[in-house]
């Protein structure tokens, strides 16, 4: 009887967690945003950071699949290869470049912000798509925390280095991947480059934040300049992402992103809206969710803290008087 007991209570528990299985598979296929934008981007440039892999290259396919020359800008020149062959391969679109930029150091992202400035006459559109969770708690080569400096100061100096030339294109478009879990940031701008900072996720979720308050900050400055800047959290989506996890944890993370929740293509969904749509036209400084715009954590909508972290960014990627100087051109 009591055996007969055990199993009752096992075979409800599995068909409690089946049924609750079911509602999320289907609530994710509902609430999946698409693009349906068909805008061609003939004649359009486009860097994509990142894009040898997951959403990334997701994202740079698509837009080559529009028409537009796209820079892949990766860290792994072998891997970079052989995403821009699928691209290629796939679209028919032979435009499309590789690129190195290691966002973790310094002198690669002028170098590789120095090279775009040579050899491009214009930039239509920008995604700081790249990051990495799950990194070794220690510093660059340039003092700074290396999570931190991957996910937030790398993009930030690289965005500002490109402003002119996005200035030059307009009306052109930034978008920053950002993530929902920007709302569990324990946030210090004062430590946030360095190694005292929170343990862990924490600093993945604080990075994911910064993206956001780097938005709402560049977009107050470039009003009327004809960019718009906008940040993206493409879902939770099926990539390498989980790579730097413990196996076992990991493993169980996969296998329950890969059944219930997005694959790549539709992870890129988000950021190829925001990158595109006419819809899209006009809106700047706002945080977008399945192709629609929602409200970030009130911390990501604190302007005085957003300040804060744009005057400490501005001085940790050593941004000169002269390169600052773009930003009072832009009206
Ligand atoms: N997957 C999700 O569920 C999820 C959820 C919310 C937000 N996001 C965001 O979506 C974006 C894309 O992530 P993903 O899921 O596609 O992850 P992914 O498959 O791990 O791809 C990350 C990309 O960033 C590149 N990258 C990492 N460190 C870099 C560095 N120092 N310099 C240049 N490139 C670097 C990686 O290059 P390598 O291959 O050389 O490492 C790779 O191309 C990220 O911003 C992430 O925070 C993802």
């Amino acid at each position: 009887m009591e055996v007969v007991g055990m199993v009752s209570v096992v075979l409800i528990a599995l068909s409690a967690a089946s049924l609750w299985a079911l509602i999320l598979k289907v609530h994710c296929r509902v609430t999946t945003g698409i693009c349906k934008s068909k805008r061609r981007l003939d004649g359009k440039t486009a860097i994509v950071t990142g894009a040898n892999t997951g959403i990334g290259k997701e994202t740079a396919k698509d837009l080559a699949w529009r028409g537009a020359r796209v820079i892949l800008a990766c860290r792994d020149m072998r891997r970079a290869a052989m995403a821009k062959d699928d691209i290629i391969n796939s679209t028919g679109n032979k435009q499309v470049i590789i690129q190195h930029l290691d966002l973790s150091s310094l002198e690669s992202v002028r170098k590789f912000s120095h090279r775009i400035l040579e050899s491009e006459k214009r930039l239509d559109i920008l995604v700081n798509n790249a990051a990495g969770s799950n990194l070794p708690n220690i510093l660059s080569d340039d003092g700074i925390q290396i999570e931190m400096q991957t996910n937030h100061f790398g993009p930030f100096l690289l965005t500002i280095l490109l402003l002119d030339l996005l200035k030059k294109t307009a009306p052109s478009r930034i978008v920053v991947v950002s993530s929902f879990v920007h709302k569990y940031a324990i946030f210090n701008v004062d430590t946030l480059h360095t190694t005292a900072q929170s343990s862990g996720i924490f600093r993945y979720c604080n990075a994911k934040l910064a993206n956001i308050l780097f938005v709402k900050e560049l977009a107050k400055r470039l009003e009327g300049s004809g960019i718009i800047v906008n940040a993206a959290h493409p879902g939770i989506v099926r990539t390498e992402f989980c790579r730097r996890f413990p196996s076992v944890f990991k493993f169980f993370v996969e296998l329950m992103i890969s059944t219930l929740f997005k694959n790549a293509q539709e992870g890129a969904q988000t950021s190829i809206h925001v990158a595109v749509s006419e819809d899209v036209e006009g809106i700047t400084g706002a945080y977008f969710v399945d192709c629609k715009e929602v409200q970030a954590s009130k911390q990501a909508r604190d302007m005085d803290l957003a300040k804060k972290l744009w005057d400490s960014s501005t001085k940790l990627v050593k941004l000169t008087d002269e390169e600052l100087k773009v930003l009072k051109k832009m009206k």
